[in-house]
């Protein structure tokens, strides 16, 4: 403390001096600004530096000291002041014993900033934001980051890198269960509320944490969908597609940003100027501060752009990147290419300011240990609010992809019900990779779920093993994913049942970082399980479990029912039981389409017309199409059924300004339940002076209906929604024809034309 003490009363005594003086000329300045600027005076060159290091835990921090290798040289740089941040130290202890260091044994005392990939959850694990993002329901999210949030702040966190705001339109990509899918609108207004939720209305609240965008920018664009892979996008695509979200992001007050691993234009994202310094911090204005991704500095040597550490530095903090996350070069070189002119040093004070103002807003400069509360930590951690959260968003995040018969809701009473699947019985998997606080172990099976309703008879069989992962956070378990020797096992259940569910997909860890996949359908061989099964008994209910878009047109031609129930979390089994038995009608919108077929990727609904869109006559060739593979997909963007269902009409749509108009549409449930429809509306931009999509998503509601009630709905358009960017940023209205589509997904067919 005794530091900080030291620090602080600086920092008053500057003001007692200062005030009038500031007061009269720059009214502008707030009192962060004051107070940053008075704590950079009395820093040296290397302990500015220092505040732009970032290290990842690097010792079991209340243990002994470490004597030798890069922990204790991580932890020599500690002492001197060197570490601005640290990454993976978690829990109320290890954190107050890093932070003492800094605060107590450094000259200056200056506290860190904790940071965490709180991406779904801290240690109670909601679903994974793909699927979150399902349910379109934005105060559901935002409540979802808040309690994360609440939760991370409990254990001494107080910045998480999140949200990831990358648009994706390739379900090959591993990191697609990150994010909100493949469309800017619905991403941005995603972004919007993870970080008012994980922000809050206070940032120095010991509830809530730092926000961080990530990863800007491209990132979800990497080539053929490998990760890491080069991007190549255009202009158009850069401000149209994947800008808007981070956009949205900053303007909701992230404070921080993070760059990425790959390049856009031909430079590293990490070095890259145009998007850091000229869009981001200048026409942007952004105040916050910008870290970069795990050794993405000198991942640019890899890249060819930077010749070593120091050049790959110089770089990096040049283009604006004022956090190095693990690559040791700014710690090692910046303070040299200083002194050598090639770095200036009100580059570095610009840097260390931004740092300095974050942890003042959060803050630690009043009470660095404000995080580290062992009595709240034990209350707070998978405390009741948070369980009750994260089912909450389980729900809410299950999709009804198709429902003949209605075979869902199940029946209470009386049936013999077949579970078949390894993920029916997976404690892990539910809880989705990015789950570092998360235990193996502690998600609600499928099975327990359904073991909650006693009315009906269940037998369990295994069938088949999913996967062996790569890398687990635990023990590594060699299994075979080619056994079939559970099939009979599994048929002769399913011969005996009235209803067989079975629980396919992808294990926990089979999406996220580094787990792109070359083929989309169901693993091992877990579809060979499902046709020997539908051979016995064609009353299937197909449960996915998935981080992605999966092709499995197969069991959409043959399987009457599919759920689609992602990685929901802790609480997933109890989530997706209520949903089968009806005490939840499912409300859930794909918020990317799922092809019929890996070659279709990527395939996303807002693609551009092109010049021969249509088949012009019956065994026509050229045009654009595939000869084995129709262009549509199997499921598209926005679609999602209930247990009820819904009708629009009455489309009516209004010029009310030179660039606005009203959209209005009758939607009734026209089903025998209560139920929820997200009611999208689409437009298309006829002729501008850049090509347009086909269709944009520009307003969508989350409405509730009675059986029989119908609700009449309005959607005003503004410039906001009916503009674009063009090919050198600048946002434009274009007058013109446009078409505006309201109904229950993208393929919404309810139109109207309208001159604006
Ligand atoms: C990921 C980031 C993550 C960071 C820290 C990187 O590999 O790309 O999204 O925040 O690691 O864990």
């Amino acid at each position: 403390m005794l530091k900080n003490a030291y620090i602080l009363t600086l920092i008053s005594l500057f003001f007692a001096c200062n005030t009038s003086e500031k007061d009269s000329s720059t009214a502008t300045i707030s009192p962060f600004d004051q107070k940053v600027d008075s704590v950079l005076n009395l820093m040296t060159l290397e302990e500015k530096i220092g505040q732009m290091n970032q290290y990842s835990g690097f010792w079991d921090a209340t243990g002994p000291a470490p004597k030798d290798g890069s922990a204790a040289k991580k932890y020599e740089h500690l002492k001197k002041g060197w570490v601005g941040s640290m990454i993976n130290v978690r829990g109320v202890e290890n954190v107050k014993a890093v932070q003492k260091i800094a605060v107590e044994e450094t000259r200056l005392g200056i506290p860190l900033i904790i940071g965490f990939d709180v991406i779904h959850g801290y240690e109670t694990i909601s679903p994974i934001p793909l699927a979150e993002s399902a349910s379109w329901d934005l105060e559901a999210i935002q409540k979802s980051a808040s309690n994360a949030a609440q939760e991370a702040a409990a254990a001494g966190i107080n910045w998480t890198f999140a949200p990831m705001v990358d648009i994706t339109r390739d379900a090959r990509w591993g990191r697609v269960m990150e994010g909100a899918g493949e469309d800017p609108y619905l991403g941005s207004k995603i972004a919007i509320a993870r970080v008012q939720g994980f922000q809050g209305e206070d940032l120095s609240s010991e509830k809530t944490i730092a926000a961080c965008a990530k990863h800007f920018a491209g990132y979800g664009f990497a080539e053929s969908g490998k990760d890491y892979n080069t991007v190549d996008v255009n202009h158009s695509t850069l401000f149209n597609i994947i800008l808007p979200p981070f956009k949205a992001a900053e303007e909701a007050g992230a404070r921080t940003f993070m760059n990425s691993f790959n390049e856009l234009d031909a430079i590293p994202a990490t070095g890259n100027g145009f998007i850091q310094r000229d869009i981001l911090k200048g026409e942007w204005d952004f105040q916050g501060f910008v870290v970069s991704d795990w050794g993405s500095i000198n991942e640019m040597i890899a890249h060819g752009y930077a010749k070593d550490s120091k050049h790959a530095a110089e770089l990096a903090v040049n283009a604006g990147s004022d956090m190095d996350m693990e690559s040791y070069a700014y710690v090692e070189h910046l303070s040299e290419l200083v002194k050598e002119g090639k770095v200036e040093e009100k580059t570095i004070d610009e840097a260390v300011r931004r740092i300095l103002k974050v942890k003042f807003e959060l803050g630690l400069f009043d009470n660095p240990y404000k995080y580290c509360d062992e009595v709240r930590e034990k209350e707070t951690i998978g405390n009741a609010q948070m369980q009750e959260g994260v089912l909450d968003m389980a729900k809410k995040s299950i999709v009804l992809l198709k429902n003949e018969n209605n075979l869902l809701p199940l029946k209470r009473e009386g049936q013999k019900i077949a579970i078949i699947g390894a993920l029916a019985n997976d404690k892990t998997s539910p809880l989705g990779n990015w789950r570092l606080a998360g235990r193996d172990g502690t998600a609600v099976s499928f099975l327990e779920g359904m073991q909650n309703y006693q009315g009906n008879q269940i037998t369990y069989a295994k069938g088949a093993d999913v996967y062996t992962e790569p890398m687990t956070f635990a023990k590594q378990v060699q299994i075979n994913t080619s056994d079939r020797s559970g099939f009979n096992e599994a048929i002769a259940n399913a011969k005996q049942a009235d209803v067989v569910i079975m629980v396919l997909g992808e294990a926990g860890l089979q999406s996220g970082e580094g787990r792109s996949r070359a083929y989309l359908d169901l693993p091992g061989v877990q579809q060979d399980l499902l046709e020997a099964v539908y051979a016995v008994n064609k009353n299937i209910v197909l449960v996915l479990q998935n981080g992605r878009p999966l092709a499995i047109q197969w069991a959409h031609e043959h399987i009457p029912t599919i759920l689609e129930a992602w990685q929901l979390g802790t609480q997933s089994g109890n989530a997706i039981a209520q949903v089968v038995y009806g005490d939840y009608n499912p409300s859930g919108k794909l918020p990317m389409s799922f092809p019929k077929h890996v070659g279709q990727e990527p395939i996303y609904y807002n693609y551009k017309n092109t010049g021969r869109p249509h088949e012009p006559s019956p065994d026509e060739v050229f045009w654009s199409h595939y000869i084995d593979e129709s262009n549509a997909p199997l499921y598209p963007f926005g679609y999602g059924l209930s247990y009820t269902s819904f009708e629009y009409s009455n489309l009516k749509v209004e010029k009310i300004a030179e660039a606005s108009l009203k959209v209005n549409f009758d939607l009734k449930n026209v089903g025998e339940l209560k139920g929820k429809e997200v009611a999208q509306v689409y437009i298309r931009d006829l002729v501008a002076s850049i090509t347009r999509p086909v269709k944009e998503l520009k307003g969508f509601e989350l409405i509730e209906l009675n059986a029989g009630e119908t609700k009449s709905i309005e959607i005003t358009l503004s410039e906001n929604e009916l503009g674009f960017y063009n090919n050198e940023g600048d946002f434009v209205f274009e007058p013109g024809d446009f078409q505006i589509f309201v109904g229950g997904s993208s393929e919404a067919s309810l139109n109207q034309r309208i001159e604006l």
